[in-house]
C-alpha cells in the first residue's frame, strides 16, 4: 500500500516535471558538459569558405596548441551547400569542397578533432542556399553519414514558424540519425530560447550577430520588426544580464562567436572580450583566421587559466555583481569554492577598480589568495577585497582562492 502511494506520487511528479520540459535522449547533456570550444568560419570568411581553409584550421589547431588548450570543433558555417538533387539530397558546392564533406570529416577526425556544419530551419539559409525545412530527417541522416559532430541551425526564411517546434523537430531528426551531434540553436534570442532550449539544443544564441567592434550596432529589419543587429561585444554583454540561471552543464547561453583578433579591436578590448566570454561560460568559438594570428592574439586565445574558468566543471555562468556605470565587476563561482572575477573598465581612462569579498559571496574577514590570470602570477593574499588599476576599455581578471 505504502509502495503503491509512493509510485503514484512519483508518477504525478514525473507528469508535472515533464509537462514543463522536453525529454532529451539519454546522454544528451553529456555531449556538452562544458561550453563547446572550437573555430567557426563565419566571422572571417563569410560565404567564401572552402576545403583548403578548413583543413588549414585543423592543422593549426594541432600545430599551434589550440587542440591542447581544449578547442575541438571546426565548424563550416553558411556557404558549403549549393542545391538539392532530384531525391532531395543536399548537394555540396564542389568548387569550394572538391573532396566532399565526408573526406573532410575523416581528415579532421584523423587529427583528433571534430567537424561542425551549418543549416537553417527555413527554406533557405541566411546566405541564400537551401535550408532544411521539409528535409530535416534526410539532412540529419546525411550529416550522420558524413561523420558530422556539430550542427549550427539558423533561423532565416522561417516565416511564422514556431521556433521551439522547428528546433525540436531537428533535434528529433538528429536523435533518429543515431550519431551524437552537438546541436547549436541559432535563432538570435528572438523567442527566448533560454526558456525552452534545454533538452532541445546544447547551446542557443541569445542575440543578433556580433561584429568586431566595441559598441557598434545597426538597425535592421528581422521578421518584420526593427531590431539592432551587427552589434559590438559590449552591447552583447549587456544583453546577457538575467540569463545566467538558464545555463548549466549540457545547455549554454551563446552570446555569439568570438571576434578576438578581428576588426579594429585593440589588444585591451580583445583581452576584455575573451575574459568576459570566459566568465559568461560562453561557448568559445574562435572567429579569426588563426593561421595568421599575431603572437599577442595567440596569447589571449590560448590562455589556459582563463579557459579553465570558462570550462570549470561546476558549469555556472558568471554574473555582474556591480555596475557603477563605466566600471563593472563580474564574478563566476568555480567548482573548488574559488571565484573568477573580471574587473571591467569601459571608460577611456585608466581606473582603479576593486571587488569586495561580500560581493562574491565571501565574508569580509576572509583572507584569500589572489592570482592574476593575465599576468599569470600570484599577486598576494588579501582580506575583504582586491583592487587594481584597470586599463581603458580593458580588464583585470583574477582568481580568488579562500
Ligand atoms: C546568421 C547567423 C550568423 C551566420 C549567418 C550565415 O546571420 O546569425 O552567425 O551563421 O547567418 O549566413
Amino acid at each position: 500500500m505504502k509502495n503503491d502511494s509512493r509510485m503514484l506520487l512519483a508518477g504525478v511528479w514525473l507528469f508535472v516535471a515533464c509537462s514543463a520540459c522536453v525529454a532529451a535522449p539519454a546522454g544528451w547533456d553529456d555531449l556538452a558538459r562544458t561550453p563547446p570550444m572550437g573555430w567557426n568560419s563565419w566571422n572571417t570568411f563569410r560565404l567564401e569558405i572552402n576545403e583548403e581553409v578548413v583543413r588549414g584550421m585543423a592543422d593549426v589547431f594541432v600545430e599551434k596548441g589550440f587542440k591542447r588548450a581544449g578547442y575541438e570543433f571546426i565548424v563550416i558555417d553558411d556557404g558549403w551547400q549549393i542545391d538539392r538533387d532530384d531525391q532531395g539530397n543536399i548537394i555540396v558546392n564542389k568548387d569550394k569542397f572538391p573532396s566532399g564533406i565526408k573526406a573532410l570529416a575523416d581528415y579532421i577526425h584523423s587529427k583528433g578533432l571534430k567537424l561542425g556544419i551549418y543549416s537553417d530551419a527555413g527554406y533557405s539559409t541566411c546566405g541564400g542556399f537551401p535550408g532544411s525545412l521539409g528535409y530535416e530527417y534526410q539532412d540529419a541522416r546525411q550529416y550522420a553519414a558524413w561523420g558530422v559532430d556539430y550542427l549550427k541551425f539558423d533561423w532565416c526564411h522561417t516565416g511564422n514558424k514556431s521556433a521551439p517546434d522547428s528546433y525540436q523537430l531537428m533535434r528529433r531528426a538528429l536523435e533518429k540519425a543515431g550519431r551524437p551531434i552537438v546541436f547549436s540553436i541559432c535563432e538570435w534570442g528572438t523567442s527566448q530560447p533560454w526558456e525552452w532550449g534545454k533538452g532541445v539544443g546544447h547551446l542557443w544564441r541569445t542575440t543578433f550577430d556580433i561584429r568586431p567592434c566595441w559598441d557598434c550596432g545597426r538597425k535592421t529589419i528581422s521578421n518584420g520588426r526593427q531590431v539592432e543587429n551587427f552589434i559590438g561585444f559590449t552591447k552583447i554583454l549587456d544583453l546577457q544580464v538575467g540569463l545566467a540561471s538558464y545555463a548549466g552543464p549540457g545547455h549554454w547561453n551563446d552570446p555569439d562567436m568570438l571576434e578576438v583578433g578581428n576588426g579594429e579591436l585593440t589588444l585591451d578590448e580583445n583581452r576584455a572580450h575573451f575574459s568576459l566570454w570566459c566568465i559568461l561560460a560562453a561557448p568559445l568559438m574562435l572567429g579569426n583566421d588563426i593561421r595568421s594570428a599575431t603572437p599577442e592574439i595567440l596569447d589571449i586565445l590560448l590562455n589556459e587559466e582563463a579557459i579553465a574558468v570558462n570550462q570549470d566543471p561546476l558549469g555556472k555562468q558568471g554574473v555582474k555583481v556591480r555596475d557603477d556605470g563605466d566600471l563593472e565587476v563580474w564574478s563566476k563561482p568555480l567548482h573548488d569554492g574559488s571565484r573568477a572575477v573580471v574587473l571591467f573598465n569601459r571608460s577611456d581612462m585608466k581606473q582603479n577598480l576593486g571587488v569586495l569579498w561580500t560581493e562574491i559571496g565571501y565574508p569580509s574577514h576572509l583572507k584569500a589568495k589572489v592570482r592574476d590570470l593575465w599576468k599569470k602570477k600570484d599577486v598576494g593574499s588579501s582580506r575583504g577585497g582586491y583592487a587594481d588599476d584597470v586599463p581603458p576599455h580593458g580588464v583585470v581578471m583574477v582568481k580568488v582562492m579562500p
